[in-house]
């Protein structure tokens, strides 16, 4: 777990019902299997819009609390990112609390599925941090409500470039709007994490002209960047608080807090990790320190973008980019939004997702 999280799930004077910022979800499932070791929670929040689409983490968490905040929370962010990107899909998560490794991954993943399955359509996984396409192909196996499957003609599957794709033009976009940058050249990029999405940002911030500064809790990443950007590798612990102009949160969520905020020197903040905001209050803080926040749910799109369109079918890779990179007209719209009602980018986000949410 990330060693900056405030998490609210560590107070043992919260209740269960007093997680995820309190919003009620239509459906939580606790899911166990002791044959295959599974230890899961699928979490459904809306399917106002339609079926809950999210993806499956693999992760240990320092309690069942924990993995409950995070299911919670995560799930409700992918409401509001499926309805920010006006697609036809409510929003649920799954977690699977990793184990002590003895039990055979694939089992674990196809008992996962067959859950899903349970769920009659009602919720739709994918892939997220900790699970690969791999995983996401045992669950196929057993139920056909799985996507982030590759196609023959290579579309689908993996989804980190989507997202990487949609990050970089939403960080594009932000930049002219925070520095005037007709391009980003020359502009100091802190990336917070070097994973799928990280790395494959990395490389196109680099190809962009600009100056890396990078951390990772994998020391074969960060030397990795070094040597393919020439990156500068700093601590995890000190990347938020480089001086650089734009800081990419690509790691895991809540890296924005009341501690790490009033350090920050970035005056741009977007990136792929989902739930950056440890509070909604972080997000009126970075306001009020002149920093404009991009909401992860908005930037991040790209990777759900692709999976749904591979789900559905009948979409070519062309048509996905392009509806990937109109998450960079959502950031110009979302600037007019916040100034003209005079709120923060993060609040005026929320009001315009939970507008189309209800619509
Ligand atoms: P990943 O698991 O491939 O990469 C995460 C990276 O962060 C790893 O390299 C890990 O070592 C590193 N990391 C972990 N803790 C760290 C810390 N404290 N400081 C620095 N680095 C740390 O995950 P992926 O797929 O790249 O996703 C990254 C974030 O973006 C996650 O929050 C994920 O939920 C979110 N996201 C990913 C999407 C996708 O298409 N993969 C789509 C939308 C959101």
């Amino acid at each position: 777990m990330n060693a900056n999280k405030v998490s609210r799930a560590d107070d043992h004077s919260v209740s269960l019902f007093g997680l995820g910022d309190a919003t009620p979800h239509e459906r939580v499932m606790l899911v166990t299997d002791e044959k295959t070791g599974l230890r899961a929670i699928i979490a459904i929040h809306s399917t106002a819009r339609g079926p809950a689409f999210g993806g499956c983490r693999y992760w240990s968490y320092g309690s069942d609390l924990a993995a409950m905040e995070d299911a919670l929370r995560l799930s409700r962010g992918m409401s509001l990112k499926n309805a920010m990107a006006d697609l036809p899909f409510g929003g649920g998560k799954a977690v699977i609390l990793r184990g002590d490794g003895q039990h055979e991954r694939k089992a674990m993943y196809q008992s996962f599925g067959r859950a899903v399955q349970g769920l009659s359509g009602t919720y739709i996984t994918g892939e997220d941090v900790g699970t690969s396409v791999s995983d996401m192909l045992a669950v196929r196996e057993v139920t056909p409500y799985a996507a982030g499957i590759p196609r023959p003609d290579g579309f689908g599957g993996n989804p980190s470039p989507k997202t990487a794709l949609g990050v970089f033009a939403a960080i594009e976009r932000g930049a002219l709007h925070v520095f005037g940058a007709p391009e980003l050249s020359g502009l100091r990029v802190a990336v917070q994490g070097l994973g799928a999405v990280g790395w494959a940002l990395a490389e196109r911030l680099h190809r962009a002209g600009c100056k890396l500064v990078v951390a990772d809790i994998d020391d074969s990443r960060t030397a990795a960047a070094r040597r393919a950007f020439n990156a500068v590798v700093v601590a995890v612990d000190d990347i938020a608080t480089q001086d650089v102009d734009i800081l990419a949160p690509c790691a895991l969520g809540a890296t924005l807090h009341r501690n790490s905020i009033p350090a920050l020197h970035a005056r741009l903040v977007a990136g792929a990790a989902n739930n950056q905001l440890a509070t909604n209050d972080d997000g009126d803080a970075l306001h009020e320190r002149g920093i404009a926040y991009l909401p992860d749910y908005l930037v991040n799109a790209g990777g759900i973008i692709s999976c749904v369109r591979e789900y559905e079918g009948g979409f070519t890779e062309a048509d996905v980019d392009a509806e990937v990179l109109r998450i960079a007209d959502r950031v110009d719209s979302l600037f007019v939004r916040a100034s003209k009602a005079g709120e923060p980018l993060s609040r005026a986000a929320d009001h315009w997702a939970l507008e189309k949410l209800a619509s």
